[in-house]
């Protein structure tokens, strides 16, 4: 069954301009379903949905929002209120690097509006939405920093905790339904984003993904695992850190590793 006859007859990927949220895109449409394509950069937007309509003869609408706004949730409610709604994916989370004090509090207020105000009031509206029809689909992009904390880019691994933590934990309480709700944590993909702050260390470097193998592999496990970790050699290397270190040493790896950003 693909996606579209599982879930309904739309999906929406709200950061899909470029890199794992494009990918997603793609790969929904791949399964079915017409997508809704949500970020900021209505240009950049318009030619991607060309692109997977050619590719797919799927139906693409443009949507564009900045999620930060403070109705966000809102418009984006309203906007697809007539649409048969079946899969929402999560993607677009504002980060930011340097030392906790020295980074302006507005940026903090901006990533908290995007990453866990806009997050979670999606999440609870399409769930309510979802539950009463007994179908549908909510999949969040999570990072291993969400698991681990991460020095300085502090405030982001910390709001992507919350974001992975609600995520289980509804993924748990939506079980035995006909709804899906999927963790699905990246390692290092190669994304415009990422190469703007990569890793000093060479292990991670090489251990990258490309965002269309993500995108496969995570959507795989929709309705099989309530949380997934994208990758075989990040699985082996997270296995690997969380039984030979304790929190200490793994606080203290992953701020050498991220010390230029200081
Ligand atoms: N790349 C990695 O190595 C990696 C590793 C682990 C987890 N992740 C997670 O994977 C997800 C995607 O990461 P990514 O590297 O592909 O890129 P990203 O930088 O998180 O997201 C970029 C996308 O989000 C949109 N976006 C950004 N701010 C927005 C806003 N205020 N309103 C609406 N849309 C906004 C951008 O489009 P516009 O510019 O058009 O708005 C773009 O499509 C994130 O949740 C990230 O935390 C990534």
């Amino acid at each position: 069954m693909n996606f579209r006859e599982k879930y309904g007859e739309w999906a929406i990927v709200l950061g899909a301009t470029e890199g794992i949220g494009k990918a997603d895109a793609f790969e929904l449409a791949r399964r079915g379903m017409n997508i809704i394509l949500v970020g900021r950069r209505e240009d950049a937007l318009k030619v991607l949905a060309q692109e997977i309509n050619e590719e797919t003869g799927r139906e693409i609408k443009v949507l564009p929002q900045d999620l930060s706004e403070y109705d966000a949730a809102e418009k984006i409610i309203e906007a697809t209120k007539d649409l048969d709604m079946g899969l929402i994916n999560y993607v677009a989370c504002l980060h930011s690097m340097g030392q906790y004090n020295k980074v302006d509090y507005a940026k903090y207020e901006q990533m908290y509006r995007v990453n866990i105000r806009t997050f979670s009031k999606l999440l609870h509206h399409f769930l309510g939405v979802f539950k009463e029809r007994d179908r549908g689909a909510f999949v969040t992009i999570g990072s291993l920093s969400g698991w681990t904390s991460l020095p300085f880019c502090a405030e982001y691994a910390a709001q992507k905790a919350y974001m992975m933590a609600l995520t289980e934990g509804v993924a748990y309480e939506c079980k035995n339904t006909n709804v899906d709700v999927l963790l699905m944590v990246a390692g290092s993909t190669i994304t415009p984003t990422w190469l703007k702050n990569k890793p000093a260390d060479e292990d991670t470097v090489a251990a990258a993904m490309y965002p269309e193998d993500v995108a496969k592999e995570g959507l795989d496990q929709l309705g099989v695992k309530l949380s997934y970790l994208v990758g075989e050699r990040n699985r082996k290397n997270h296995e690997k850190r969380i039984s030979t270190q304790d929190r200490d040493e793994i606080i203290e790896e992953l701020g050498k590793m991220f010390t230029h950003m200081a």
